[in-house]
């Protein structure tokens, strides 16, 4: 089955898609977007996304037209149409055509563009190789990089200057020279016993990930701490690692070239990441997909 897209309502084969070129989102990057899973085929922390969705609406200043539940419905018919054991779910709102190709808000009357992919789930890859690149992340006063928009070049060009460097993956510095995130997950390292990982000040997305797994390990009385971290703390963590959603927890080997400890914390990194997957399998069975459900039934008005 070809793989399917949902423009503003309507699905068709993804080579069939196409946005106009005065779409604001293609001209400018001026759009925003969400990666959501399933597991099990259930949708995946569905309100956590689209409560981030949302977000990034708000940090751009763009008015979402749809509700909630007409949202839910354009995914859920996506991925029944699709047909796929396990989604990849990409929601992409652009503000919409322009009245011409400038960049002034007031030639963007909207209304704003729904795109949705549903693609089969892809494997998570199995090596992860970060490497501190020069490339700064965006810089918080510039474009917070807690808005998820489309304007992904930061993260394109700095993930290819880490593969030019021979890893799989970047970490990005900010301008203090702090640890931010990598090109498409955040990170975490362990020290001493303790889970560290980035503070939003930082400038980092606030991965649903990320957020996740803080609770799941607070609840298990581990010790959590969001902080400054600095080039020489990844270099001597007793174990790093990113999270993401479709990644999961996902151990790095190696730091800049440099291979990191495989002992006891890249083991508990290991065991507690297999346990932290498995706690979300169970909740995406028991909780989220009844009540996307519910709420998708209770959808009223045009889809
Ligand atoms: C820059 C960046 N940081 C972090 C993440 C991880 O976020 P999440 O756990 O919500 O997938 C992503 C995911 O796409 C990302 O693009």
């Amino acid at each position: 089955m070809a793989n399917l897209c949902n423009i503003d309502g309507r699905i068709v084969p993804e080579h069939e898609a196409t946005v106009p070129v005065l779409d604001r989102g293609f001209l400018f990057g001026d759009s925003i977007y969400e990666v959501i899973r399933t597991r099990n085929g259930s949708l995946f922390a569905w309100q956590e996304h689209l409560d981030r969705l949302r977000a990034s609406a708000m940090g751009i200043g763009m008015e979402l037209s749809l509700d909630d539940a007409t949202i839910l419905r354009r995914v859920l018919d996506t991925m029944h149409a699709a047909g796929n054991a396990e989604h990849y779910v990409r929601i992409v709102v652009t503000r919409g055509t322009g009245t011409a190709p400038s960049i002034d808000l007031r030639a963007a009357p909207g209304p704003e563009r729904w795109i949705l992919f549903a693609r089969p789930l892809p494997p998570a890859p199995s090596d992860v190789r970060l490497q501190i690149i020069e490339r700064l992340r965006n810089d918080r006063r510039a474009l917070d990089p807690a808005v998820k928009s489309g304007n992904y070049l930061n993260n394109v060009l700095g993930l290819a200057e880490a593969k030019q460097a021979g890893a799989t993956d970047c970490l990005f510095l900010n301008t203090s020279d702090h640890v931010t995130e990598a090109s498409t997950s955040n990170v975490f390292f362990v020290k001493n016993g303790t889970w560290l990982t980035p503070p939003a000040h930082a400038g980092i997305l606030l991965g649903v990930t990320r957020a996740l797994l803080i609770d799941f390990l607070r609840a298990r009385g581990e010790r959590v701490e969001e902080r400054d971290l600095t080039r020489n703390d990844a270099l001597t963590a007793d174990a790093v690692f990113t999270s993401s959603t479709l990644r999961d927890v996902a151990l790095v080997t190696h730091v800049d070239g440099i291979a990191m400890p495989q002992g006891e914390a890249a083991q508990r990194v290991l065991a507690i990441g297999a346990e932290f997957s498995q706690q979300c399998d169970r909740r995406a069975k028991d909780v989220d997909m009844p009540s996307a459900i519910q709420l998708a039934q209770r959808a009223k008005g045009p889809a």
